[in-house]
């Protein structure tokens, strides 16, 4: 059984996208949905529609230890996903996640508006964590900005609802994120982690970067940011009690699923191994996660979820 509750929705199955991946139009979201996913999320949505930074713009990375991109927001504007939410089929028991990116903090709140005035049942997740916006930094990394952007946005969306977060790598950071989390009493789950920002790949060869926009500097994920992933995942889980946390971050295999449930995660979410493998990638991982767990003796989730052992 490898179910799980997330914001109070039942997820048939841990596993779903991670945003960005396989989500921007319909065709994308379909196959999602025909997928063995337990769940599905949108691409972030700005208010308007965009295009996105020129191509090349994503590249997996040689040997397979990850992948770089700088896609720059390209979506259909916020209104496309807010129609697809209205349409969407909740009976099928795979629920709905949206991703809001808004450049500024009245977009945000325009869109959270608009989706509360639908009374739909799928999840928000407020995305602030892109790093590929020329000139835009992001608000991960502004604590006082994004204090003030959940003290508005959460009384507007009521309900419970999740952030999506970039890594943080010092621990003093953790405690002052996680203390400005606990002040939100909806902010049901934090989704740990968006890119390692900013990377550069070059390849040796031709000695140019491998991605166009930003002089080749984009967001690292895959393999090689599994271990930021898990003590991310896991430190937000020690923090925020009453809080679940999404764990994503070089899933390949059910094994990195399997550590990001132990670390603490409440689902996982698949984006470089999704991109490059296809949606046939959450059949494969929930069916070796599934093993795994025979093999241990785990019959549940909550059976391991966040029992890392310490030394
Ligand atoms: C993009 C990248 C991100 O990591 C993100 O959170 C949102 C958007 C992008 O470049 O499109």
């Amino acid at each position: 059984d490898i179910s799980t509750t997330l914001a109070g929705v039942k997820l048939p199955n841990l596993l779903f996208n991670a945003s960005g991946v396989c989500c921007q139009t319909e065709a994308d979201l379909k196959l999602m949905v025909e997928s063995e996913s337990g769940s599905l999320i949108t691409k972030s949505a700005t208010f308007e529609q965009r295009d996105g930074n020129p191509s090349p713009r994503y590249t997996p990375l040689p040997g397979g230890i990850g992948s770089i991109n700088s896609m720059g927001l390209p979506n259909e504007g916020y209104e496309y996903y807010l129609n697809y939410a209205k349409n969407y089929d909740y009976s099928s028991k795979k629920p709905l996640f949206i991703s809001l990116s808004g450049l500024s903090l009245a977009d945000n709140v325009k869109m959270c508006e608009a989706f509360v005035a639908a009374d739909l049942p799928c999840v928000l997740e407020i995305n602030y964590s892109c790093p590929n916006v020329p000139g835009k930094p992001q608000m991960g990394y502004d604590l006082e900005a994004m204090e003030h952007s959940l003290s508005v946005l959460a009384p507007i969306i009521k309900k419970p609802f999740g952030i999506k977060l970039p890594p943080y790598f010092d621990i003093a950071h953790f405690d002052q994120a996680a203390a400005v989390f606990n002040k939100f009493d909806n902010l049901a789950f934090v989704t740990c982690i968006n890119s390692v920002g900013n990377g550069l790949a070059i390849d040796f060869e031709t000695e140019e970067a491998l991605i166009k926009p930003k002089d080749g500097f984009g967001g690292l994920g895959g393999l090689m940011v599994l271990n930021t992933a898990l003590a991310n995942v896991n430190a937000f889980h020690r923090r925020l009690p009453g809080k679940q946390v999404i764990g994503v971050g070089g899933v390949v295999s059910g094994k990195e699923a399997f550590l990001h449930v132990l670390a603490g995660a409440s689902a996982v979410q698949i984006g470089t191994q999704l991109k490059e493998e296809g949606p046939g990638a959450f059949a494969r991982i929930a069916k070796e996660l599934s093993d795994i767990m025979v093999a241990k003796g785990y019959k549940t989730l909550e059976d391991f979820r966040g029992k890392v052992k310490t030394l």
